[in-house]
């Protein structure tokens, strides 16, 4: 697992043009992305449906980047197995659906994956205390998942990431701290200051001229 001080940035496909993924796959694999985000929806979790673990398998052999799976989804524990299958790299769960918390992220880590959870911007940051030992990746939404496009939640959300950071130096802990929803070229600075290292972005890194250049300018 890369040190979770190395900025990393993850195109989320969900902004991508969906009718031909693959090659949106392999734009943001040559424009320099580290890993590839899936933005997974159930309609229940959240509002809106998105793709399930036959669209990462659709993705899966086109790149050979890290895919980053993001399960917005009520059960997790009922799919985990179809999406290790799909060829996930890491997954992340929310804290706020309906699972055994503790046996998701330990049958995450059985199956070789990077053990994710994910805390939304309403959630205090205590909800996720309790399972900090036991994951390899932080991700404090800072967006209400469900769409693309919205804007970055400063206030909510960067005393979230401020706590995760010290949470991690005081207790000698190894967690990638990851933002997603609303960062661009000036909110992934806000976040790197906080303490994020994983920045997530699809519509400012799908929609940019030139990709590439985006990536570059997130990374500082
Ligand atoms: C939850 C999704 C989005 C997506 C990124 O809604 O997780 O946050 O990844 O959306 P943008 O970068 O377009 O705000
Ligand atoms: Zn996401």
């Amino acid at each position: 697992m890369s040190d979770c001080n190395t900025r990393i940035i993850a195109p989320s496909v969900l902004a991508s043009d969906w009718g031909q993924v693959g090659a949106e796959v392999k734009r943001a694999d040559e424009a320099g992305a580290d890993w590839i985000h899936l933005d997974v929806m159930d309609g229940h979790f959240v509002e809106n449906i998105s793709f399930g673990p036959q669209f990462v398998s659709a993705v899966r052999p086109h790149t050979k980047l890290t895919l980053d799976v993001h399960l917005m989804i009520t059960r997790p524990d009922k799919y985990l197995a179809e999406f290790v299958k799909a060829g996930s790299d890491r997954i992340t769960v929310h804290v706020e659906a309906e699972h055994d918390v503790v046996g998701t992220l330990a049958a995450i880590g059985e199956a070789g994956c990077g053990r994710g959870l994910a805390l939304n911007p309403a959630t205090p940051f205590e909800m996720v205390v309790p399972f900090l030992d036991q994951i390899d990746l932080l991700l404090v939404m800072t967006v209400v998942p469900g769409f693309g496009g919205q804007s970055f939640m400063k206030e909510e959300t960067m005393p979230k990431v401020a706590a995760a950071k010290a949470y991690r130096e005081e207790h000698g802990l190894e967690y990638h701290i990851e933002v997603d929803g609303g960062i661009d070229a000036e909110t992934v600075h806000i976040a790197g200051e906080n303490g994020a290292n994983v920045m997530v972005a699809g519509t400012s890194l799908y929609g940019a001229p030139d990709m590439a250049v985006a990536i570059q300018e997130m990374r500082g």
